[in-house]
């Protein structure tokens, strides 16, 4: 190789290195930042997903508004795991268009960048490091957020600090910092793990049976966490349990009813109970 060339490859790799720096951390450039304007954080339009020719989406057509708190319900096998699998980038549905804000194409960005744009997922099981303390948990999520830049090493600023102090006093477990995680009660996990997704500050939050195994003043407590939440992040939230269902809607918001893929029915939790067919397919039973 002539030194020419290698003077023409080394200019061309710094400009690469220069462009890629300007766009933020390795492999962003195709991150911008979503456009939440026309009030909308996510439009899934005509989501089909086949498993061996059974679709467990069906043409599914929903969106959800920037600070919405919106509760899905519906029988076992409608679909609703599999509808957080797809915005989630774990499934790639056959057809459909799946957008986070008006401009981000979700079926564009692997699983890790569609976290890294801001939307969180809570899955049923609690996953914690239970070897861990509480706060060790939370610092850790927190320096999982690139935008962070820390490395797992240094010591935390004073912001990060008041961060983590603000995340505890919001799960209800200031008192437990210092315990190990693997110790607290299933509830106190369940709060541990939303607070380490609320760590990267996402702006959606999809989250799947949130109070299934949880005591009733667990329940309660998580609805007014949720209920604290809402308006600062967009929140999709799956479950079975009517009267935590109650408690979130408030009597005023819409709640969507999942049936076959689909969507069966949409409206107040009030209007919902009392249509046939929802009582039919699940209420009923
Ligand atoms: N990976 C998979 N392979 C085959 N079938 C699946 C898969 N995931 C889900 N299903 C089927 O798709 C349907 C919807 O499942 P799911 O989304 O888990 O429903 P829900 O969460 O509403 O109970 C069910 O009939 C389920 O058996
Ligand atoms: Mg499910």
């Amino acid at each position: 190789m002539t030194p020419e060339l290698l003077e023409a490859g080394a200019k061309a790799r710094a400009e690469y290195e220069q462009r890629r720096a300007a766009a933020g951390p390795a492999g962003l450039m195709r991150l911008r930042e979503p456009d939440f304007r026309h009030g909308v954080a996510l439009y899934l339009d005509d989501v089909t997903v086949s498993f061996d020719g059974f679709k467990a989406l069906n043409a599914l057509s929903l969106n959800i508004d920037v600070g919405e708190l919106r509760c899905i319900i519906g029988p076992n096998g409608a679909g609703k795991t599999t509808m957080m699998d797809c915005i989630t980038g774990k499934t790639r549905p056959d057809a459909g268009k799946l957008s986070f804000g008006s401009t981000i194409d979700l079926l564009r960005l692997t699983e890790p960048e569609i976290a890294q744009i801001g939307i969180g997922r809570k899955f049923q099981k609690p996953t914690v490091y239970e070897q861990l303390s509480v706060f060790e948990n939370l610092e850790l999520a927190l320096k999982a957020d690139r935008r962070v830049r820390a490395s797992l090493f240094s010591r935390l600023g004073g912001a990060q600090l008041d961060r983590i102090g603000e995340i505890l006093g919001l799960i209800h477990l200031k008192d437990e910092a210092q315990r190990t995680a693997g110790l607290l009660s299933h509830g106190q996990k369940q709060w541990l793990e939303i607070g380490m997704l609320l760590m990267q500050d996402p702006k959606l939050l999809l989250l799947d049976e949130p109070v299934a195994g949880m005591t009733d003043e667990e329940t309660e407590r998580t609805a007014e966490l949720f209920l604290s939440l809402e308006g600062k992040h967009s929140l999709v939230v799956v479950e079975h349990d009517m009267k935590f269902v109650e408690q979130l809607t408030q009597g005023r918001k819409k709640v969507t009813v999942l049936h076959e893929g689909s969507v069966l029915a949409e409206g107040l939790l009030s209007e919902v109970q009392a249509n046939e067919k929802v009582v039919e397919v699940y209420l009923g039973r």
